[in-house]
């Protein structure tokens, strides 16, 4: 039984003062029966790991260096972020993706470190307008899924994201049928490629403008284990109704 899974991206967003947000969440959620995790920016990492410490909430980082440590100016490796008190890492995000280049090769290198660093990889993955209208979603979630999930994975380490990039940020969500095509497939994919157990056991999140308001819809949708949610994670009142869809 995959357990669920309710995470905040909260992105570039947030200076200590937001650190109230995440205290509202854990008193919000003393005994949740599903998994709760935010992402705050990484300035904010180590202070929310040590407010989270003890409560039923995760912390995790949005991105990680594939190697262990050197020259990388302005990078962050998965060890460090382990070291700060995360337990999970974004990774692939399609604003990485986009703004940095990052490639699914690199990705999956990321998600390499990340295990290694015994960090949970929350590898996203998505399709632009563009890609959805020439009806090509599934072909990219394909290539994506087979270049930037790692051999290694497994039902502990992994949790994908499918974000489909018109989404994002933008108020428009998928239909409950379109969610749950890309999902089964995903479903599908991971069980030919990792066997019944391991490809069954990977939680699959849905992220892209969920809100309190249709969260129910798309959780009630086959293989949707969750949601990756950016901006409705921000604030804990409009958070908290979505943990609550989700249990
Ligand atoms: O990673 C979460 C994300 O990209 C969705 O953002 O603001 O549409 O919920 P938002």
């Amino acid at each position: 039984m995959r357990r669920k899974l309710a995470a905040g991206n909260w992105k570039m967003n947030g200076t200590r003062a937001a650190l109230l947000e995440l205290q509202a969440v854990i008193s919000a959620h003393a005994d949740p029966s599903v998994n709760i995790l935010i992402c705050p920016p990484a300035t904010l990492l180590r202070e929310a790991a040590i407010l989270a410490e003890g409560s039923a909430i995760s912390i995790g980082g949005q991105d990680c260096h594939a190697e262990v440590s050197g020259a990388h100016t302005g990078d962050i490796s998965a060890a460090m972020l382990a070291d700060a008190g995360a337990s999970h890492v974004i990774l692939g995000h399609s604003e990485r993706r986009e703004n940095h280049e990052e490639s699914s090769d690199l990705v999956r290198a990321k998600a390499r470190a990340a295990h290694a660093a015994n960090l949970i990889a929350v590898i996203c993955m998505g399709e632009s307008l563009a890609e959805r209208e020439a009806a090509n979603t599934l072909d990219i979630i394909a290539g994506q899924l087979a270049s930037s999930i790692p051999d290694a994975t497994n039902a502990g380490n992994t949790v994908i994201a499918y974000e489909p990039i018109w989404a994002i940020g933008t108020g428009l969500t998928p239909t409950v049928e379109q969610i749950d095509e890309v999902h089964d497939f995903i479903r599908q994919s991971l069980i030919a490629r990792f066997g019944p157990e391991i490809g069954d056991g990977i939680p699959l999140l849905y992220g892209g403008s969920v809100k309190p308001g249709n969260a129910a819809e798309i959780f009630a949708t086959d293989n949707v284990d969750g949601a990756l949610v950016g901006g409705a994670s921000l604030k804990q009142s409009d958070f908290s109704p979505i943990i609550n869809a989700l249990e």
